[in-house]
């Protein structure tokens, strides 16, 4: 782990996703861990923004439509995903998430377990917790360059 960050409101969470956004150039896959009402959804409002998806689009939790994907600059598209209510790997296929890997794409997997044992490879990892005064600690992992450039980016 290289940078912890602590949030006290659900502001602060959104302005963090904000500046990752901004520091994004290319595609990314990003998982989101952490348990239920951690601020992972929240993270992720505040990241569509400051990758240029417009405001007339709300970020609302993909908990049910398994992927919720948006319009970004730079020609990407954010794809958002929560992996939640997914019985297994399997399942994954029928959401069309295999034609989601090729694309030019932000993917953001909140519950992203089965994809990790499916041995997808995630560019960062963001884990959610909280502290005794109920704050967010988000501790930011890399596993690649890419997370690497955003994160040397985000905290220069
Ligand atoms: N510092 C904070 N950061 C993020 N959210 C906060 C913070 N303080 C309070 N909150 C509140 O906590 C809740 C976080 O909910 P959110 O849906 O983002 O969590 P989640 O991790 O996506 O949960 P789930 O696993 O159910 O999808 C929101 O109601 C938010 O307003
Ligand atoms: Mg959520």
């Amino acid at each position: 782990m290289k940078h912890q960050v602590i949030t006290k409101t659900d502001d602060q969470t959104r302005n963090l996703g904000h500046r990752l956004g901004q520091a994004v150039t290319g595609p990314v896959a990003i998982a989101l861990t952490g348990d239920l009402g951690c601020g992972k959804t929240t993270f992720v409002k505040g990241l569509a923004r400051g990758l240029g998806v417009n405001a007339r689009y709300p970020v609302t939790s993909p908990t049910f439509t398994i992927i919720n994907e948006y319009p970004a600059a730079k020609n990407l598209r954010l794809c958002h995903l929560d992996l939640y209510r997914l019985g297994s790997a399997e399942e994954l296929a029928y959401t069309g998430f295999d034609d989601l890997a090729d694309a030019w794409a932000v993917i953001v997997v909140e519950w992203p377990d089965l994809l990790k044992e499916d041995r997808f490879a995630f560019d960062l990892e963001l884990k959610f917790s909280f502290d005794s005064d109920y704050h967010r600690v988000i501790s930011f992992f890399v596993y690649g360059q890419t997370g690497a450039n955003m994160l040397s980016k985000l905290f220069s």
